[in-house]
C-alpha cells in the first residue's frame, strides 16, 4: 500500500513535469488506473461511483478586516469556496446531466471543489476528457485504520468513576489540571470530531453535546449530521445505527473514546466544559471519499439534519481526526489538500493522527489527512514520554521545511475513556487516534484562556510547539541528528498546556 502510495506521487509529479511549457488548461486529467480497473469489469449497465476533482481552487485571500473578525471570517471563507465551486463546476455539470439515466448521483462539494459521481462507464468516456477536471479516483470503500495495537483493546468495560478524583495521567501528563485551576477548561468553545459517531447519551457526554437544551431536551439540528448517507457497503446492513442517523450514535466505539479524550466529563476529557458537535464519516468502521467529504464540508457550515440552513457561525473551533485514508486507490490526495486550505482559512485547527504504522518505518506517516503540511500532525507516547513503535513518524517530502511528518505528540498508550456500549461504559485503548484529541483539548484550553488568538490557527500551533517538552526517539532516528527538535518521530515534542497558556496570558503569543 506503501508503495502505490508512492507510485502516485511519482505519476502525477511526471505528468505536472511533462507538460510544464503547455497553458494549463491542457493539462489532461489524472485518472487512477483503479478507476479504467473498474470500468472494465463493470458491465456497461452498472454504474461506478467517483470523485472528480475539479483543475481550480479558489484564493482565499483574506482581507486583514475580515481575518480579525471570526464572525466574518466564516461567512468570507463560505461565500468564496461556494461561489468558485458553481462557477468551476457549471460547464461539467452541464456536460453530466445532459447524460440523463446515465448519470445516477451526483453531489457537489464547495469546501473541496469536488464532485462525487455515479454514472456508467459509457458515460465515464464522455467527461473524462472534460478540461476542468483535475483527477478521477474510485469513491471506494475502504477500512479507515482505526485504532489499536491488539493487547489494548478494550478488555470487559466497566462502570465509569463517578468521584471527582485527581486528573487520569494523560491528562496530569500534558498538565490540563492545572489550566483547570486557573479557570480554563475551553468554555464558550465548539469542538468537532469526524469519527465513527457519538453515544451521545454517555454520562460523560451529554452534558457537553451542543444539542442538549437548557430544559433537558436535545435538538440535533446543526450539532449532528450523519456523512454515511447511504450505506458504504450496500451489501452490509447497519443494524445498530441504520444510515442516516437523525442523532449520534456510534456503532464501533472509536468515536465516542475520541471524543470523551477532548471534551468529556468524569474526568476523561481534557477540555471540560467545551461543546461538542459531530460528525460520522464511517459506516462500521468503514469509509469512503463521499463520508469523509461530507463531513468536511459540514463542518464549515454546520445545517439542519437535512442539509439546509448552512451556518459558518457554527462551525468548530477545532476538529479532531483520528482516521486515515489508507487506500491510495481510494482517495485522492489533492481532495484532502484542498479542503483542510478551506478549513484553515475559517480558523479551523485540525489535529490530526499519525496512524499506527510505524512499525513500516521512516515514511509510515502515508495517508490523507496527515500527510498536509496545513493540518497539525500527532503521534503517540506512553506515560513515561517514550514512543510506541506504532506511532508512524518519518519524513514527509514537503510537508514543512524539515519534512517531518509529526508536529507534536500527546499520551496514547492505555488511554482510559468513554466506551458506546452504554451510558457509563469504559475502556482502556491505545494509538494515535488517542493521542490527537490530547492536542485538540488542548487548543480548547488555549482559546479559551487566551480568546485573542481565537481562529489564528497559526499563533496556536507555533504556541503549542515553542512550549512542547521534548522527546526523543530510543532507537533509529530517520536521518535526524540525536537532539534535534523538531524530529521526525515527536516534532516539537509532547504537547504541555501548563506551559503554552502561562506563554499566551504572559502576551509571549
Ligand atoms: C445488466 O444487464 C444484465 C444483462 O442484461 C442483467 O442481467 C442485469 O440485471 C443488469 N443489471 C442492472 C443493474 O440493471
Ligand atoms: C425546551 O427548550 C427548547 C429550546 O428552548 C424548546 O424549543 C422546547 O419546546 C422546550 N421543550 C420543552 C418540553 O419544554
Ligand atoms: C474504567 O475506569 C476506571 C476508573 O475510572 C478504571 O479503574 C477501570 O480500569 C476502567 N476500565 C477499563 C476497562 O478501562
Ligand atoms: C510543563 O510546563 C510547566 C510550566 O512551564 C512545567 O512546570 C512542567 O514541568 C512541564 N511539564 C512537562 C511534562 O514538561
Amino acid at each position: 500500500m506503501v508503495q502505490r502510495v508512492k507510485t502516485v506521487a511519482a505519476a502525477l509529479l511526471t505528468l505536472a513535469t511533462a507538460h510544464l511549457a503547455l497553458p494549463s488548461h491542457s493539462l489532461p486529467a489524472f485518472v487512477h488506473p483503479s478507476v479504467d480497473a473498474a470500468a472494465k469489469t463493470s458491465p456497461t449497465n452498472e454504474t461506478l461511483s467517483l470523485t472528480i476533482q475539479l483543475r481550480l481552487q479558489p484564493a482565499l485571500d483574506i482581507p486583514a478586516h475580515v481575518k480579525s473578525d471570526p464572525q466574518a471570517l466564516g461567512l468570507f471563507v463560505k461565500k468564496t469556496v461556494d461561489e468558485h465551486a458553481s462557477r468551476t463546476q457549471a460547464s461539467l455539470l452541464e456536460v453530466l446531466r445532459s447524460l440523463g439515466e446515465e448519470v445516477t448521483f451526483l453531489q457537489s462539494f464547495s469546501v473541496s471543489n469536488t464532485l462525487v459521481v455515479d454514472l456508467t462507464p459509457t458515460a465515464l468516456t464522455v467527461i473524462r476528457t472534460h478540461e476542468d477536471i483535475l483527477s478521477i479516483h474510485v469513491n471506494g470503500a475502504f477500512k479507515a485504520r482505526l485504532p489499536a495495537p491488539a493487547s489494548h483493546r478494550p478488555s470487559e468495560p466497566h462502570q465509569a468513576n463517578l468521584a471527582q478524583s485527581p486528573a487520569q495521567w494523560n491528562l496530569h501528563q500534558i498538565g490540563a489540571d492545572q489550566v483547570w485551576s486557573e479557570g480554563f477548561t475551553g468554555q464558550n468553545l465548539i469542538y468537532a470530531a469526524a469519527d465513527t459517531g457519538v453515544r451521545y447519551t454517555h454520562q460523560a457526554l451529554l452534558p457537553n453535546y451542543a444539542g442538549l437544551q437548557k430544559n433537558g431536551t436535545v435538538n440535533h439540528n446543526f450539532v449532528w449530521y450523519d456523512g454515511v448517507r447511504r450505506p458504504v457497503n450496500p451489501n452490509v446492513r447497519n443494524l445498530l445505527c441504520p444510515p442516516p442517523m437523525q442523532f449520534p450514535c456510534d456503532d464501533f466505539g472509536h468515536g465516542t473514546h475520541v471524543m470523551a479524550t477532548a471534551v468529556g466529563k468524569d474526568g476523561f476529557g481534557v477540555a471540560t466544559s467545551a461543546k461538542w458537535i459531530a460528525c460520522r464519516n464511517m459506516d462500521g468502521g468503514v469509509g469512503r471519499p463521499e463520508t469523509y467529504l461530507n463531513c468536511l464540508q459540514f463542518f464549515i457550515a454546520p445545517t439542519n439534519l437535512a442539509g439546509q440552513g448552512a451556518d459558518p457561525s457554527r462551525r468548530p473551533a477545532v476538529i479532531g481526526n483520528s482516521y486515515g485514508c489508507a487506500n491510495d486507490e481510494m482517495c485522492d490526495p489533492n481532495t484532502f489538500t484542498s479542503a483542510i486550505a478551506t478549513l484553515r482559512a475559517a480558523g479551523i485547527f485540525m489535529a490530526v493522527a499519525s496512524g499506527n504504522d510505524g512499525q513500516q518505518g521512516c515514511s509510515s506517516v502515508d495517508s490523507p489527512p496527515a500527510t498536509s503540511g496545513q493540518v497539525t500532525v500527532v503521534g503517540a507516547v506512553d506515560r513515561h514520554l517514550a514512543i510506541p513503535s506504532w506511532s508512524s513518524h518519518g519524513q514527509v517530502p514537503g510537508r514543512n521545511p524539515t519534512n517531518r511528518g509529526v508536529d507534536l505528540v500527546a499520551p496514547g498508550v492505555a488511554i482510559n475513556s468513554a466506551w458506546f456500549d452504554t451510558d457509563t461504559d469504559n475502556a482502556t485503548i491505545s494509538g494515535t487516534s488517542m493521542a490527537a484529541p490530547h492536542v485538540a483539548g488542548a487548543v480548547l484550553l488555549v482559546a479559551s484562556a487566551c480568546p485573542h488568538l481565537e481562529r489564528n490557527v497559526d499563533a496556536i500551533q507555533t504556541l503549542l510547539e515553542q512550549t512542547a517538552t521534548p522527546v526523543f526517539p530510543s532507537v533509529t532516528n530517520c536521518g535526524d541528528r540525536l537532539t534535534q527538535v523538531p524530529n521526525s518521530f515527536a516534532g516539537y515534542g509532547q504537547v504541555n498546556v501548563t506551559a503554552a497558556v502561562a506563554q499566551c496570558l504572559r502576551g509571549g503569543a
